[in-house]
């Protein structure tokens, strides 16, 4: 059983919040002049998502979005962070701006806000528009200078209404699974684009986060990264020194130069590609930042793996252990080490957990309701393990539980459920789950609790 959350360990305005992303929830691919990314390109691939699932309706959230706020007013939530679809924005990738793109997040916007729901906005949620892809993706620098001029878009239209940015969501996904194991759009494997995609996030980041600043003054601006703790699955060297390359990879890469530390030196070695550097765009990479954002959903074991890719070292399926529905191993304890990590190792102004969260097949029961007892347990341990991080001193200001709705879940197609809320795909109705209620009663704990002496 999951401990008692600590409620007196996190601050009086800790943000409580869900998470979605465009392509997962979106659909209406084609309306109001959205182009083509390549999630669209990469899900009508025949055999790159399960069950060829794509995202062309997806939980049609773009009619959708009104029932959507109501069922974040259920849960009584305080934030709601969503992406942005470029495609919809700058459709032609770099260019005109595409205003009926961006009237839609502006409704969206108006409606949370007299809602009392603060909108927290990530620009790259991983839907390049295709047309860049074509022109090479992220292996092009010219990519993160278009990036940043789509930020500028957003920010000028949003910017008066919105304050907490986020460039991009997990660089490590559209580098390394997208670039290097080809499991996500664009599918490549190839070591070299994906280490030279994995710089230009990191410039288009610095850049988006400049380009957001000059917009809105008063805007806090972070970065989102999906981390895991990296353990050796046994003492021997070769395992030791798989699990300093696996955090390397993981972890010290996407973080250490956006600190101003540069990209970590041992890696540069295992990965043996050059990067494509020009004078000044360490310290473009480096902006400050208000605010890290970490998404935490499973620890990794590794053992040494010399005939492997990059970076050598490969997970290992612990035994006897619990696992999501995901095959995911659950270790709370793992996103408390993670807010201390980062705490202590980088010294963020504040940390918000922009993603945590578990799928499992839901039991709909006759009533319509759906129980979903192992994703409430996952959600009260993963919450009490952030509170103790709090109480420990990480400067943790918020939580967004992945995710708002079952949702398109990239690669794995509609059959991975991570919703607090259940979407029936056949008909689009939605029901709050055991978990969503649970949430609830979180939030209002939270608030209830006894108040700190001033
Ligand atoms: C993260 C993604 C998010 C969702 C969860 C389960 O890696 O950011 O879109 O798919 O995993």
């Amino acid at each position: 059983m999951s401990d008692p959350i600590d409620f007196a360990a996190l601050p009086d305005d800790f943000a409580w919040g869900v998470a979605t992303s465009a392509y997962q929830i979106e659909g209406a691919v084609a309306e109001d002049g959205r182009s083509p990314s390549i999630w669209d390109t990469f899900s009508h691939t025949p055999g790159k998502i399960d069950n060829n699932d794509t995202g062309d309706l997806a939980c049609d959230h773009y009619h959708r979005w009104r029932e959507d706020i109501e069922l974040m007013k259920q849960l009584d939530v305080d934030a709601y962070r969503f992406s942005i679809a470029w495609p919809r924005v700058v459709p032609g990738g770099e260019g005109p701006v595409n205003a009926k793109g961006l009237d839609f997040y502006e409704e969206l916007v108006d409606t949370l806000l007299a809602a009392g729901i603060t909108p927290s906005v990530t620009l790259y949620h991983w839907d390049l528009p295709q047309v860049l892809q074509d022109r090479g993706g992220w292996t092009e620098r010219d990519t993160a200078e278009h990036l940043a001029a789509y930020a500028s878009a957003v920010a000028e239209r949003l910017g008066d209404r919105v304050t907490h940015w986020a460039t991009l969501n997990e660089p490590l996904c559209s580098a390394w699974i997208g670039h290097l194991e080809g499991r996500m759009a664009p599918g490549l494997t190839d070591l070299t684009a994906a280490v030279q995609a994995s710089y230009h996030l990191l410039l288009g980041h610095g850049l988006a986060a400049q380009a957001v600043r000059a917009a809105v003054p008063d805007a806090e601006v972070g970065i989102v990264n999906n981390l895991s703790t990296v353990e050796p699955a046994t003492k021997s060297d070769a395992d030791v020194l798989a699990a300093r390359r696996m955090d390397g990879h993981t972890n010290r890469w996407w973080l250490d130069p956006v600190h101003g530390r540069g990209f970590p030196e041992d890696m540069r070695e295992v990965y043996g590609v050059d990067l494509p550097e020009r004078p000044g765009d360490a310290e473009t990479i480096a902006q400050p930042l208000d605010w890290l954002g970490l998404n935490y959903y499973f620890p990794a074991v590794v053992a040494d793996d010399p005939a492997g890719p990059a970076p050598y070292a490969r997970q290992v399926r612990r035994l006897h252990v619990p696992r999501t529905g995901m095959d995911w191993e659950i270790d709370a304890h793992g996103i408390e080490r993670l807010l201390l990590r980062l705490t202590h190792e980088y010294a963020p102004r504040r940390l918000y957990v922009t993603e945590n969260g578990s799928a499992y097949p839901d039991i709909v029961r006759p009533d319509g309701s759906v129980d979903d007892p192992e994703r409430t347990e996952y959600l009260l341990q993963h919450v009490a393990a952030c509170a103790r991080a709090a109480r420990k001193g990480a400067p943790l200001a918020g939580y967004f539980a992945w995710s708002l709705l079952d949702n398109f879940e990239w690669a794995y197609g509609y059959d991975k459920r991570f919703g607090l809320v259940h979407v029936d795909y056949a008909t689009q109705r939605r029901t709050i789950k055991g978990s969503g209620h649970r949430y609830h009663d979180i939030v209002r704990g939270h608030r209830r609790r006894p108040r700190r002496a001033a």
